[in-house]
């Protein structure tokens, strides 16, 4: 049976951070529907023109994108043993119709909590590679060297949607849209909460602990 995570919780709860430890130590693909936008956005590609108008505003790109995005990447050689989700579903219908291809499957979903103006800081100071897209924070995760990344040794910069306003609206949007979730997946008893403000590598085990327990 394939084992599938999904990440839940609002910008900056550390999804991707998280989810990049997640994936190397399970060793299942890590899927997160904003890495994969952001590179259709640098491409420039007919998907990424669309996109990118809903992501500088901080609002949801519609479904049919996303949709279209995520069922090809998890029909893919690599998770026939599962994956983790990033950012994806984000509202009620993106999560239904996910759970009509993973009903069957051994589906956990992690909410990280965290309070608004923690996230807000601390969005403030985090940084992405823009080849790799590796998450760094100025203070508490910084690269060794200043403004490249430790991977890839690319330029570090600050992602557009980062600004005070715009990360204002994206938590408006998870409030509206995505919060709901929280419900539907505690119904079905596969809701785990872990607050999104410890320390990385006892959220990371406290996860996989969770991830282990049938
Ligand atoms: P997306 O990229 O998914 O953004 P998001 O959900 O708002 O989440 P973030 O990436 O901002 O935060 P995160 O929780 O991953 O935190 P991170 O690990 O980086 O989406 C962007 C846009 O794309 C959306 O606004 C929308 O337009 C569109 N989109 C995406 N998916 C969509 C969908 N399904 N439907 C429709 N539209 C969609 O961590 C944050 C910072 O904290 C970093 O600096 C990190 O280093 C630091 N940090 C994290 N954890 C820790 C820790 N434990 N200790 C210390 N520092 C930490």
């Amino acid at each position: 049976m394939k084992k599938i995570l999904i990440l839940l919780g609002p910008p900056g709860a550390g999804k991707g951070t998280v989810g990049e430890k997640l994936s190397e130590i399970l060793n299942l693909p890590l899927i997160s529907t904003g890495d994969l936008l952001r590179e259709s956005v640098k491409n420039n590609t007919d998907l990424g023109k669309k996109a990118k108008i809903y992501m500088e505003k901080g609002e949801l790109v519609p479904d049919e994108i996303v949709l279209a995005i995520v069922e090809g990447r998890i029909k893919e050689d690599d998770c026939k043993d599962g994956f983790i989700l990033d950012g994806f579903p984000r509202n009620l219908n993106q999560a239904e119709i996910l759970w009509k291809f993973i009903e069957k499957e051994k589906v956990k979903v992690i909410y990280l909590k965290a309070d608004d103006e923690f996230l807000v800081q601390r969005l403030s100071n985090r940084r992405i590679c823009e080849k790799c897209g590796a998450i760094y924070h100025l203070i508490n995760i910084p690269p060794k060297v200043d403004e490249i990344c430790d991977k890839c040794g690319s330029k570090l910069i600050q992602r557009q949607d980062d600004k005070e306003e715009v990360v204002r609206n994206r938590l408006k949007v998870y409030y509206n849209l995505t919060s709901p979730l929280l419900d539907y997946y505690r119904k079905k008893n596969i809701l785990f909460t872990i607050a999104g403000d410890g320390k990385l590598e006892e959220i990371v085990s406290e996860i996989i602990k969770i991830e282990k327990n049938a």
